[in-house]
């Protein structure tokens, strides 16, 4: 890896050698959702490029340890009040949870983006911020594979950060291919932090590739990821465990990539950061507001609200139908929500009668389903439904 030099998070190879778990139980929990909600206070923060921050977390009322462990890969979910507005978000830890003590958060500025900009811009140490979680499925704890190769863009590198950091620190006897495409170095977060973890675990073998480097003094690869990157980085490739998180098209085109390349679709986990662009009124509907609303009875129990669900007459066969969430948010229910594309588990709302179905469930585990618990982000009704909301 090229030698780099932006601002990251504190780590030294002395702090990854030394970072043996601080208690005992460190060993993550199986990957479940959790029920622990309450809240955290900044310790610190760091600048990690020019948009993005690092926030250290503690517990709120000066305990030693947090309230909750969670599994490398899971993320929490975060609340904020914004000019009246409460508003959920989901971010990737990208510390390890051997550490006890803190967990943290790297959150990239959205130029427009409503929660990102007030946590990047505002927050400083001192603060507490309401969360939830730890949640999440694209975890791995060196159990479910012998070697993984972590592929990401962006910020989509908090995961893996955490994976690699937590492997490294167990002194996983694996290989871990460490593949990462970003675009100018300036960008390039955790630089420092990688090339230390480099340092003291022969097993990790990392590749950056950066899309916009002219100007700069970059030496390594450029450009897009390509099937002959991936290649000469990680030797038989189609038999290995892969995580992918970055931005939608770069996730397309590596996915693409790996199907040329013969790699079986369950052998890559995914994760989609979900920067849908909210719409907290009739706008959040994917389909246009004059579609009639001639799907099944959709009634709000506690708001005492019926309305039905609107379809898309002129979108063929199987036509886009609202789901219960784009529903809710013309009537000014209130389910909240964050990611939108099932991952968070924010919006899960309880399903007194009827049937939907969800295209991503990710976020319900076996209880939630026992219980009738939906996502509103997901569900789109089969017939006449009512929910408790
Ligand atoms: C499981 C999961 C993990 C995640 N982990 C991380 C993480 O580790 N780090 C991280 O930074 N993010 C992460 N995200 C993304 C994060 O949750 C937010 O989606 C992100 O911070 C953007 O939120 P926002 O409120 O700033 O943007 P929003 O207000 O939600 O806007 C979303 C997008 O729309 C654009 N937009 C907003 N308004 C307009 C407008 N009027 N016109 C045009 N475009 C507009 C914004 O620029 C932004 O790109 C994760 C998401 C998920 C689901
Ligand atoms: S909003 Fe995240 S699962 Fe529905």
């Amino acid at each position: 890896m090229s030698d780099l030099s932006p601002q990251t998070t504190a780590t030294t190879a002395e702090d990854v050698k030394a970072a043996t778990p601080a208690v005992s139980d460190a060993t993550p929990a199986s990957p479940v959702a959790a029920n622990w909600r309450g809240y955290l206070r900044v310790g610190s923060i760091v600048r990690e490029t020019p948009i993005v921050k690092t926030f250290r977390l503690l517990p709120s009322s000066g305990e030693r340890f947090l309230p909750f462990t969670f599994v490398p890969g899971q993320f929490l979910n975060v609340a904020f009040s914004i000019g009246g507005a409460r508003m959920n978000r989901s971010y990737s830890i990208s510390s390890s949870p051997t550490h006890r003590e803190y967990v943290e958060l790297t959150v990239r500025r959205e130029p427009r983006g409503a929660v990102s900009r007030h946590i990047v811009d505002l927050l400083k140490v001192g603060d507490l911020i309401e969360a939830g979680g730890p949640v999440g499925r694209f975890t791995f704890t060196g159990t479910e594979a012998d070697s993984i190769v972590l592929i990401a863009g962006g910020v989509g590198i908090t995961p893996m950060l955490s994976i690699t950091r937590y492997l490294t620190e167990r002194s996983w006897a694996g290989d871990i291919f460490f593949i990462y495409v970003c675009r100018t170095p300036a960008d390039f977060m955790f630089a420092n932090v990688i090339a230390d973890l480099e340092r003291v675990n022969p097993k990790l073998h990392v590749a950056v590739t950066m899309t916009r480097p002219a100007g700069t003094n970059w030496k390594g690869p450029r450009g897009h990821l390509t099937k002959e990157l991936l290649t000469q980085t990680v030797s038989d490739l189609a038999s290995r465990r892969i995580h992918l998180c970055g931005p939608p098209a770069m996730m397309a085109s590596v996915k693409a990539i790996l199907t040329e390349l013969g790699v079986a679709p369950e052998h890559v986990k995914t994760e989609l950061f979900g920067l849908v662009k909210p719409a907290p009124v009739a706008a959040g509907t994917s389909l246009t507001p004059t579609a009639p609303a001639t799907g099944p009875l959709v009634t709000f129990s506690k708001n005492n609200k019926s309305a039905r669900i609107r379809v898309d007459l002129q979108a063929g066969d199987s036509p886009p139908k609202q789901t219960i969430l784009e529903l809710s948010e013309e009537l000014g229910i209130g389910i909240e929500f964050s990611c939108r594309v099932g991952t968070c588990g924010v919006c899960k709302v309880k399903m007194i009668s009827g049937e939907v179905e969800m295209a991503v469930q990710d976020a319900l585990d076996p209880d939630d389903k026992t219980n009738g618990i939906i996502l509103a982000c997901q569900a789109k009704p089969k017939g006449e439904v009512t929910v408790e909301a």
